[in-house]
């Protein structure tokens, strides 16, 4: 069962389904909204439940991150280097963070991804996809979707796996071999609890062909499907993304603007990955605006891995979607949030509309303008899932005070995670 809460003294309240309200207030019971609108209206009765004074802060809905490959162990330092020096991002990378991850033990492995969903939490993330896709043999592959198990357990974040076993051909492996083991491995990795199929599929990795092959497979065994599409080259994934109406075709840096229609008539969500784009230096910018001219329904993603984009925060990829592909910042917080969301289908989140989840930001600023304005800040004062608080900054400039009819506490005492 949620949590239930009162968070008063909102500064803005951002809710996507009502329009944005000052002065305002919000009820989560069990778990859910109950109740939103200005703090003057509150309705009688709240008076048993905790309250959590956002201090004339502005709240938003928790953000979706719907691309990650949290799950790893080992560092990529020497590619970085390399492309701080000039080098193009390859796949080849993958090979060593695929030996990293076969050497770490399970506890290792557990307990790396368990930080990073810490990471993801105090930086306003309520929903996480975690995509194996370091293993690249079935049991490998199958060991990683067990490890995001026991990583996420008692843990408030909710997780959705994805079985990313077409991540690349492994070295020394006959590709249409590999591929028909991937497509053998789809029930069991269902059975392990992915809920979604996921193909690299770009130039170095899988070919528009061999995705249509597992995604198809994927469907068939009743799996979502989603994926990697035109990172690095035009190869045409897009087009096969329409074609199989996946849930979404993520990274898009060389979308064409004729495949941008056909993901929008097709109900495609475009999932852009801004810090993937800065961090393997590809200066490609302009596809989110292509997209979003289209009518695609946009998502931002953090794509969390160590090759093309170390990092956890969703705040910083909003950051860049703003401030490199041009997006405004209701664009950018929208498909953060309810992107996210749609790209996984999960319609119950991602806005803070009267049913949905009680997954809520209280924001380090007045006004959620100033998450995307003051870089290099903490942007998000509290966390919390389903009406609990699971994170408060202990560095943000903004404090949020808790109350119990019973005690008071304040929160600025580690908070417990646990659900
Ligand atoms: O999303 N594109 C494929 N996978 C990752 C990178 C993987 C890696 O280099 O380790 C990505 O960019
Ligand atoms: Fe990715």
């Amino acid at each position: 069962m949620g949590g239930s809460l009162v968070v008063r003294r909102i500064g803005r309240l951002t809710t996507w389904t009502t329009p944005r309200v000052e002065d305002a207030a919000l009820v989560v019971r069990d778990g859910a909204v109950a109740w939103a609108g200005a703090d003057r209206d509150l309705p009688p009765g709240v008076g048993d439940l905790e309250e959590l004074d956002a201090c004339g802060a502005a709240v938003i809905p928790g953000f979706v991150d719907c691309h990650t490959h949290a799950i790893w162990a080992g560092d990529r330092r020497a590619d970085f280097l390399a492309r701080l020096d000039a080098a193009a991002y390859t796949p080849e990378g993958i090979a060593s963070t695929v030996a990293a991850t076969g050497a770490a033990t399970d506890e290792e492995l557990v307990g790396l991804t368990h930080r990073r969903l810490a990471a993801m939490m105090a930086s306003g993330t309520t929903t996480a996809e975690v995509k194996s896709g370091y293993g690249l043999t079935p049991e490998a592959e199958l060991r990683l979707l067990s490890a995001i198990e026991q990583a996420v357990l008692g843990e408030a974040l909710h997780v959705e796996a994805t079985y990313l076993g077409a991540h690349v051909v492994p070295d020394g492996r006959e590709r249409s071999a590999y591929v028909e083991e991937v497509i053998a491995t789809l029930p069991q990795a269902r059975r392990l609890g992915a809920r979604w199929c996921d193909v690299f599929c770009d130039d170095g990795a899988f070919t528009v062909e061999e995705a249509r092959r597992i995604l198809t497979a994927a469907a068939a065994a009743g799996l979502g499907t989603r994926i990697h599409a035109e990172q690095l080259a035009l190869t045409g994934a897009a087009t096969l993304a329409a074609e199989l109406r996946c849930a979404s075709a993520d990274h898009l840096d060389h979308v064409t603007a004729p495949d941008a229609f056909a993901l929008a008539n097709a109900g495609v969500v475009g999932v852009l990955v801004p810090v993937a784009s800065l961090y393997s230096r590809s200066q490609r910018w302009s596809h989110a605006v292509t997209l979003r001219d289209a009518g695609v329904t946009l998502a931002i993603a953090t794509d969390c891995n160590p090759g093309t984009s170390w990092c956890e925060s969703m705040p910083y990829a909003v950051q860049l979607a703003c401030l490199c592909m041009s997006l405004g910042v209701d664009d950018a917080l929208r498909a953060a949030t309810l992107g996210g969301a749609a790209a996984l289908g999960l319609h119950d989140r991602g806005h803070l509309g009267v049913g949905a989840r009680g997954d809520l930001l209280v924001l380090a600023g007045d006004h959620e303008v100033d998450l995307v304005a003051h870089l290099g800040a903490p942007a998000v004062a509290a966390t919390v899932i389903g009406g609990r608080v699971v994170s408060e900054s202990k560095s943000s400039p903004r404090r949020v005070a808790s109350s119990a009819p019973t005690s008071t506490k304040s929160l600025s005492q580690p908070v417990g995670t646990s659900a």
